[in-house]
């Protein structure tokens, strides 16, 4: 007799249905899983067989294969297991109405007691479910909240296989769980902006970056701020949106990080890897491939401080993620590809005593080393980041001032206003590579001649800027996206002079460090 179970597995971050075949007969006692399983699948047979006995179900003596169909996509994992003995238990008659069974999916690790551990990605395996047509996910206890965020299927967190039985066999019924969106544990709480003295344009710099998604460099000498800055910009970051909140609590899923009894990411993630990193755990690897650090602050920010302190090839890598917001891993299981659309902010000084171009404070770098220092960041990698500013010293009365700074909520407030016309904006907007565009900072060329039309003075501005600044096509495009936000910040629909004037203030540093 051949039963049929039903469960989901993970490439990427797309689930994929599974139905897992179980054929037993009176022969032999031997117990085969067959269906491209690796060997953490092949061992479910272990574990299925001593959960069934510890948890007093009839485990069949005869032969029994078992088939993970389609058998010619990879499974890895113990995410398996329920399934498989799930259907081991149909094939024994287990269940008085197996056609109850029908409609349902099973996900999770058992353990040798027979209780249900909690897996990575199951957020990804429940969509998939869904598109698979099942009605109902029987999922981890610990995971369930996470499942519950999908909506059209019954999301039932268990904890143990004798509780499914229990269930099915009508011995105790089981609520599937709601979700809810104010049911969230307590989110991190982000230092605040009104710690900040002085440094008004940093700190506008910041809130530029933060509403129009652009990336950002600080540049300056030791302890003016820098990493104080950038660490205080998740707490201005505008909110996500609920299809932002899923792509990114899917790669946070995956990754196993997500922290128990949440059900969706709703902060935009602030992601600060160490300089000693290595590509790989910056834009992903391993044999089974995971998510980076580009994927993990996917919708949020990656900041890396003192950056010319990361290996080249480190900061090489991020050239493809910058560029077209995902990242392809290729391994013998296949290619996989991340979202990656995260803000990049980067601090450093501007040589290795960090006093180059200080006014007082004398630099005691050689000039061939402080040629060496910034040459370490690539021509491409600055080319992507749009905001590039010098963050000098504090004077005295900046520094021994009693008032204190605006706060992050006030900011915040700006921030959210202007992405919130971003986003009407670009509704039906998508990027070459076809990702949706939602802030200023995704527009390409097309986008940027549709939405950045400037008056004859405007243009004008610009024409005089181009010619003394020395600006390339690409330089000339960056202006015009930062001249979009700062408008959009100060609520106007056209472009004005001011505008761009203060876009070009963004960028002057090129000169003083980069040529
Ligand atoms: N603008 C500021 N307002 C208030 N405190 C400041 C400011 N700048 C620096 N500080 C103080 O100095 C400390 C060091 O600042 P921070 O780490 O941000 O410097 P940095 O610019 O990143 O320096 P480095 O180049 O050495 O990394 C902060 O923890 C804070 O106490
Ligand atoms: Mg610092």
């Amino acid at each position: 007799m051949i039963s049929y179970s039903y469960s989901a597995g993970l490439f990427g971050i797309d689930g994929f249905g599974v139905t897992v075949e179980c054929h037993s007969t009176n022969k032999l006692s031997v117990f085969e899983i067959v269906g491209l399983p690796d060997n953490a699948v092949k061992e479910a047979k272990e574990r299925v067989r001593a959960a069934a006995i510890n948890s007093r179900l009839p485990f069949p003596d005869n032969e029994i294969i078992v088939n993970l169909a389609p058998a010619d996509k990879r499974k890895e994992g113990s995410s398996y297991d329920v399934a498989i003995l799930v259907s081991i238990l149909l094939s024994n008659r287990v269940f008085n109405s197996p056609d109850k069974l029908k409609d349902a999916c099973f996900v999770g690790e058992l353990s040798l007691s027979g209780s249900i551990r909690p897996i990575n990605g199951v957020l990804c395996m429940t969509v998939a479910a869904r598109r698979e047509g099942k009605k109902q996910i029987f999922v981890p206890y610990e995971n369930a909240r996470e499942a519950s965020v999908i909506d059209g299927i019954e999301v039932y967190g268990v904890n143990s296989i004798v509780e499914i039985v229990d269930h099915f066999n009508g011995l105790r019924e089981l609520s599937p769980i709601s979700f809810d969106i104010n049911d969230d544990i307590s989110p991190v709480k982000y230092p605040d902006f009104s710690e900040v003295m002085g440094q008004s344009q940093a700190r506008r710099a910041a809130e530029i970056a933060a509403a129009g998604g652009h990336n950002l460099l600080l540049i300056g000498p030791p302890g003016t701020g820098k990493s104080m800055i950038a660490k205080r910009i998740p707490s201005i970051l505008p909110e996500m949106t609920f299809d932002e909140s899923i792509e990114t609590t899917k790669i946070h899923s995956v990754s196993g990080i997500l922290p128990e009894g949440t059900s969706l990411i709703r902060q935009r993630p602030f992601r600060s890897p160490h300089h000693t990193m290595s590509a790989p755990s910056l834009v992903g690897g391993g044999k089974i491939p995971q998510p980076g650090e580009v994927s993990l602050a996917n919708n949020g920010v990656l900041f890396l401080d003192e950056l010319p302190e990361f290996n080249r090839q480190v900061t090489e890598s991020l050239r493809q993620p910058l560029e077209d917001g995902k990242i392809t891993i290729t391994r013998a299981a296949g290619r996989i590809t991340y979202p990656s659309s995260f803000m990049l902010v980067c601090a450093m000084n501007p040589c290795k005593c960090g006093y180059y171009g200080h006014p007082t404070h004398p630099c005691t770098c050689k000039k061939e080393e402080i040629k060496k220092y910034i040459s370490k960041i690539s021509g491409p990698l600055l080319d992507r980041i749009d905001i590039q500013i010098e963050v000098s010293s504090l004077n005295y009365s900046e520094m021994s001032s009693k008032q204190m700074a605006e706060s992050s909520e006030s900011i915040k407030e700006r921030v959210n206003k202007a992405r919130k016309i971003m986003q009407k904006r670009f509704v039906g907007e998508k990027t070459e590579a076809g990702a949706p565009i939602t802030c200023n900072a995704q527009m390409e060329a097309k986008h940027i001649k549709k939405y950045c039309s400037l008056s004859n003075e405007c243009s004008a501005l610009m024409e005089r800027a181009f010619t003394a600044l020395g600006l390339s096509a690409r330089g000339h495009d960056r202006i015009l996206r930062l001249a979009r936000t700062i408008a959009d910040l100060a609520g106007s629909d056209d472009i004005m002079q001011s505008h761009i004037a203060e876009a070009i203030q963004l960028r002057s540093l090129d000169k003083k460090y980069f040529n």
